[in-house]
């Protein structure tokens, strides 16, 4: 089969190197956006009388054709014609004749390859703030079911001070929220259209750039036919604003898996989202959220490895930008994936509240708030640390929790100690205590349920 470009060869292609170079096996992902970009180009050139109304009309026809073959999934692909592009070319002059071979006029596969990659990102990013915005949908179920949930929180994976169990699981309703709207940023960029820029320069034919761009549904067109090529930045920034969904994932997962430990107990993954172990009976592992912990590994490698591949490029097209494609695809796949996954693990996760209400009576998390009695008593924050640890270190040695010290203990570090100090030191008190904006109090925390139901649908 004669290649499209073979004009100018003596010799076949070497094999190798044809199989080497083909991208067909990657990019037939790219097969509708690649029709859709070919349609809006060839009624332009309709509209611009570039090519005749008849051939116009065949074109489009014959490449309706192959959508339907595409759709149906019957298309063979064949490694001789390289690409996407030139194998839909090639079969639209099979399917049609010699009015197939005018499809490409005013066109090359540089800005061909540019605008397909645009069309599909900008369906994907779409798709992907939709499972976004069910991730967090299951956070909000999880939160206003535990408002009045208390659990140790953390710093140093130490405990430090108690807080609500929604106040947590909402800290990532906030970090997926502002990857929504990163991937809703990013698209502004992705909705640049290259179409008509050519090989590098522009054309010669009195193309309408604009006019293909609003049939694609593009917001502009990119103003410099060189940049229009060559860039890849919106897909670099897709894979960073990937990368930051995935260690946002990674980090929900880890807090998971420990959470479901035997050590901590403080959920149950439902069983049809754990596995078992094929030597110990009791085994029910967390399979699922440490999957999608590693899973973060591959998409930060797409983002270095395509800002690699980048790095030191001249302008304009280059063959080495073909590597855009796998690590783009294989990061769509790996975020839909993941985030199908998560939004249904969350909401099927048993919260077990009696542990957590355990864990928080057994530790000195209320520490702080002494501090703060004190302080409302008069002594300077910084003598009252001091006094407080002195406390904590004697219950230590007495082996008992502050809330088991009597009174009298308390009244040999300061003589402003009352019997209020038992209230203010239950867990409820101090989480109830935090009222800050932002802080961790029921009462704010159910502000902030308000504000996120409000956001969630942006
Ligand atoms: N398959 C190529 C790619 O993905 C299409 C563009 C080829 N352009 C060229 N001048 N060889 O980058």
């Amino acid at each position: 089969m004669a290649k499209l470009w073979g004009g100018r060869f003596t010799k076949e292609t070497n094999k190798l190197v044809e199989e080497f170079t083909a991208s067909i096996s990657f990019d037939q992902k790219l097969a509708l956006e690649d029709i859709e970009g070919s349609l809006a180009h060839v009624k332009m050139l309709g509209e611009t009388e570039i090519i005749p109304i008849e051939d116009v009309k065949l074109i489009i026809e014959g490449l309706l054709k192959l959508r339907s073959k595409i759709e149906s999934g019957e298309m063979e692909y064949s490694v001789e014609h390289e690409d996407i592009h030139m194998n839909i070319e090639k079969q639209l002059i099979e399917l049609i004749g010699p009015a197939g071979g005018k499809l490409h006029t005013g066109r090359s596969r540089n800005d061909q390859v540019a605008t397909d990659m645009h069309l599909y990102l900008n369906r994907k990013t779409k798709e992907l703030i939709g499972l976004v915005k069910a991730v967090q949908e299951a956070i909000l179920e999880q939160a206003k079911d535990n408002v009045e949930t208390i659990i140790p929180g953390y710093t140093h994976l130490q405990r430090a001070q108690p807080v609500s169990f929604a106040h947590h699981l909402l800290a990532y309703f906030w970090m997926f929220q502002r990857d929504k709207e990163r991937l809703k940023d990013s698209m502004k960029r992705v909705n640049w259209s290259p179409l008509g820029a050519g090989a590098l320069a522009g054309t010669t034919f009195p193309i309408d750039r604009e006019r293909s761009a609003e049939l694609l549904g593009f917001d502009t067109v990119y103003p410099n036919s060189m940049d229009a090529v060559s860039d890849r930045d919106f897909i670099v920034e897709f894979l960073s604003v990937g990368s930051l969904v995935m260690t946002h994932i990674s980090r929900l997962s880890e807090e998971l898996v420990i959470w479901s430990s035997q050590e901590f107990q403080f959920i149950e993954l439902d069983d049809s989202f754990c596995t078992g172990s094929s030597i110990m009976p009791q085994k029910k592992n967390p399979d699922v959220p440490e999957l999608l912990r590693a899973k973060t590994g591959r998409v930060y490698g797409s983002l270095i490895g395509l800002l690699t591949v980048l790095k030191g490029l001249p302008l304009a097209y280059n063959k080495d930008m073909q590597e855009d494609k796998e690590g783009m695809f294989d990061t769509v796949d790996t975020l839909e994936g993941c985030l199908n996954l998560l939004a249904p693990m969350i909401e099927t996760m048993t919260v077990r509240k009696d542990a957590m209400q355990k864990a928080v009576n057994q530790d000195f998390s209320n520490a702080t708030d002494i501090a703060d009695y004190l302080v409302t008593k008069g002594v300077a924050f910084r003598d009252a640390h001091e006094i407080i640890g002195k406390i904590v270190l004697y219950a230590l040695q007495e082996k008992k929790f502050l809330l088991d010290l009597e009174m009298e203990e308390f009244k040999q570090f300061s003589p402003l100690f009352e019997n209020d100090i038992y209230t203010v030191l239950s867990p409820d008190r101090v989480v109830g205590a935090r009222e800050s904006y932002g802080g961790t109090s029921p009462s704010q925390v159910r502000k902030q349920i308000q504000l996120a139901e409000e956001e969630v649908v942006l």
